[in-house]
């Protein structure tokens, strides 16, 4: 059977690092409350010719040079971002050409933070219904545009990034031991919307609007709804949770993300961490997790890998894949 395999992993960060210590001079905030509640120290913030496709484009170059292809070779980019460019064109069409790629197709997913799930999941469909052999999946983003630099409960916890995957058709069993997705679950309940929404956009109000979230409310909600979408994912594939060898979780928030190993009995160790340095960067947070983890040699292989992430809408997803 065909199974959809990682064969390239790329990243890129805006120049501009913001410190913790750097809000302390624009908002009522502090340093302590910051790391004590989200586990985040610093976070990279695009100067203004630093785009979300700019971005894309850095990770898609390296994802491409690290599986020793040319955009020539690729079939179809899917974006995921909620910061895209321009309303349109999507911002996968502007990559693909800033690729110099002018044949295949390229679209965005939007998502919000689960858009890397939603994204990798669509082209795995892509992959194994044979429409495509190789894709270049990508999660990018500049959060640092929505936000209200005046409300401190939103303007700590972003920051701007991109990650990316070349997947390509390779074959496989039928078992767990093949590399590639071995199962994948999302879902999506837009009665949370109020809950962590932006208050804007072409429909309503003709302006991008401001990310507004009520912080308490989603971090109730996130727990639950993520431990049920994996535990969904474990019984597709039929593997527990001791078989996992690194778990990439969307990284929001330090405590979320250590209360979601610890209900589901994933070992500490097990879990890739970079929201410190990373803050939350919505659909790039788990490319640029995995790509953290592939490059300092944790992820080898082989590896069993959990992905998941929840977000705006309320949308959460996850996905198994073998390395
Ligand atoms: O990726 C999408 C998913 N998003 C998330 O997963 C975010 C989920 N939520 C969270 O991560 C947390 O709820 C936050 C980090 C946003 C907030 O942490 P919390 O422990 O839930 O704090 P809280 O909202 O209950 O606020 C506690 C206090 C409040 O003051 P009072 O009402 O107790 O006097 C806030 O006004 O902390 C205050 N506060 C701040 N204080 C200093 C809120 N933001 C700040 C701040 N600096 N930046």
């Amino acid at each position: 059977m065909i199974r959809s395999t990682v064969t390239g992993i790329g990243s890129a960060l805006p120049k501009r690092v913001m410190a913790n210590q750097d809000f302390e001079h624009i908002i009522d905030t502090t340093d302590e409350w910051i790391i004590q509640r989200t586990g985040i120290r610093q976070r990279h913030i695009a100067n203004d010719d630093e785009t979300t496709a700019s971005l894309g484009e850095e990770a898609a170059r390296k994802a491409l040079e690290s599986a020793g292809l040319e955009p020539a070779d690729i079939d179809l980019i899917i974006l995921a971002t909620s910061t895209p460019n321009n309303t349109f064109p999507a911002t996968a069409v502007d990559i693909q050409n800033r690729l110099g790629m002018h044949h295949g197709a390229a679209f965005d997913v939007q998502a919000v933070c689960s858009g890397f799930v939603f994204a990798l999941t669509t082209a795995d469909l892509y992959i194994r219904g044979g429409m495509a052999r190789r894709v270049l999946v990508i999660g990018a983003e500049t959060f640092s545009r929505l936000l209200d630099w005046e409300d401190r409960t939103t303007c700590v916890l972003f920051g701007d990034g991109a990650g990316a995957l070349v997947l390509e058709a390779g074959d496989g069993v039928g078992l767990t031991s093949d590399r590639g997705v071995l199962a994948a679950k999302l879902r999506s309940d837009g009665c949370h919307k109020s809950k962590l929404y932006v208050d804007g956009g072409p429909s309503t109000t003709k302006t991008v609007g401001h990310l507004r979230m009520q912080g308490r409310e989603v971090f109730k909600h996130a727990v639950g709804m993520i431990t049920d979408v994996i535990e969904d994912s474990f019984a597709v594939a039929g593997i527990s949770a001791d078989d996992i060898d690194w778990f990439v979780p969307h990284q929001a928030n330090r405590r979320i993300i250590e209360a979601s190993a610890k209900k589901l009995g994933i070992a500490e160790e097990k879990v890739v961490i970079t929201v410190d340095r990373h803050g939350n960067t919505s659909a790039a947070s788990v490319p640029l997790a995995l790509s953290v983890a592939a490059a300092d040699g944790r992820i080898k292989q082989g590896d069993l890998i959990l992905l998941e992430a929840m977000g705006g809408g309320f949308t959460w997803g996850a996905v198994l894949l073998r390395w």
